[in-house]
């Protein structure tokens, strides 16, 4: 997979904005690097990938973007080990799925060279920005945008792929609890719940909003047909530990194939943690906690990583889950964040050298 070569047009950004960055307080998503990687798609072919200063984009108001909300992106962190080398995860799994999502949009698939050429020079430049030690790392986002203009409904002959980064801490800050959903839906059967499309995300803005004023931060979306099964949370896919055994919903065209989510199904068959890939009823949850049996829910994500969920709505009633000395979460966590920052054997291969 190494050896991606390709030419590159590099302008460097003529000041740093490094030194105005508070790296101990960051808020996720919000200060960007001192370059991007931009690439377009004119004429039936993508164009020579350029790495510039980062920077405001000018696009018609008519880019079919706008209108029709043609737009993928992805999620993938790269971290620094003790030694100053840099590192990403399993990056050929994004790669891949980001052009499973385009091909879903209509968008057309970039080119692996381009991919992994690209964002390697590009951290190479910013290489400062990923600061050391557990917990630090540098977010980035791929995305591809349609920019041509004209407002048919119909997929655009232009487009644009950047990568822009960000430093980054925790995705979530304090305890999570989320609420169950009885009426809203995330996706649906043959639709594209399965693509990291932008439209999914913002869809669930609006029952999201609702949940957070009922005191949730995050909501588990249900089955669109009937509402009995937990599928995702949106940011993240979701375990469930009733006594020994964790039990996670199978992927499918509604729930995204997560990377850490196929990275703990891993580790737990190397810890011999018994795990069940199928359906999860929201009745059999519920009973669960009634009966003491439910012992943790977490979520897992590029960005929040490993996420324990504290407590959890459905139906008018709130449950409140035990805090465990000896939680999965806790023990899948530890061991993802060292192959992460190189302290442990990479036995899969899931560490990327750039
Ligand atoms: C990620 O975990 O990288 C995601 O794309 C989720 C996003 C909502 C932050």
């Amino acid at each position: 997979m190494k050896n991606h070569t390709s030419t590159l047009d590099i302008v460097k950004a003529s000041k740093s904005k490094i030194e105005d960055t508070d790296f101990e307080n960051l808020t996720f998503g919000k200060v960007f690097t001192d370059h991007m990687m931009e690439c377009d798609y004119v004429d039936g072919a993508w164009q020579t990938p350029k790495i510039k200063p980062y920077g405001p984009l000018q696009l018609d108001p008519s880019a079919k973007v706008f209108h029709y909300g043609q737009a993928v992106f992805e999620g993938m962190k790269a971290f620094k080990d003790k030694d100053d080398h840099i590192w990403l995860f399993r990056p050929d799994e994004n790669f891949r799925r980001i052009n499973r999502s385009s091909e879903r949009l209509a968008i057309p698939a970039f080119p692996e060279e381009y991919f992994f050429s690209a964002l390697e020079e590009l951290l190479k430049i910013d290489k400062d920005w990923i600061k050391k030690g557990f917990g630090n790392s540098l977010y980035i986002r791929p995305f591809v945008i349609a920019t041509e203009e004209g407002v048919s409904a119909a997929p655009a002959k232009k487009y644009k792929f950047m990568i822009i980064c960000s430093p980054a801490q925790a995705y979530y800050s304090g305890e999570v609890r989320v609420q169950f959903s009885e009426k809203y839906s995330r996706a649906a059967d043959g639709g594209v719940g399965f693509a990291k499309a932008a439209g999914n995300y913002a869809a669930q803005f609006y029952p999201t909003n609702l949940a957070k004023d009922a005191g949730f931060q995050q909501v588990i979306w249900t089955d669109a047909n009937t509402h009995e099964y937990l599928e995702e949370a949106g940011t993240m896919n979701i375990f469930f530990r009733v006594g020994d055994k964790l039990i996670t919903a199978p992927t499918s065209d509604r729930i995204l194939d997560g990377v850490t989510r196929k990275s703990v199904i891993t580790l737990a068959e190397e810890f011999n943690i018994p795990l069940e890939v199928r359906r999860v009823k929201v009745k059999e949850i519920i009973d669960a906690a009634k009966s003491g049996e439910l012992k943790e829910i977490f979520g897992t994500g590029t960005a929040t990583v490993i996420n324990p969920i504290r407590g959890f709505g459905y139906a008018g009633e709130k449950y409140e889950l035990p805090k465990l000395e000896d939680s999965y979460a806790k023990v899948f966590k530890d061991k993802l964040m060292k192959i992460q920052y190189n302290e442990t054997e990479d036995k899969y291969g899931w560490r990327y050298a750039v």
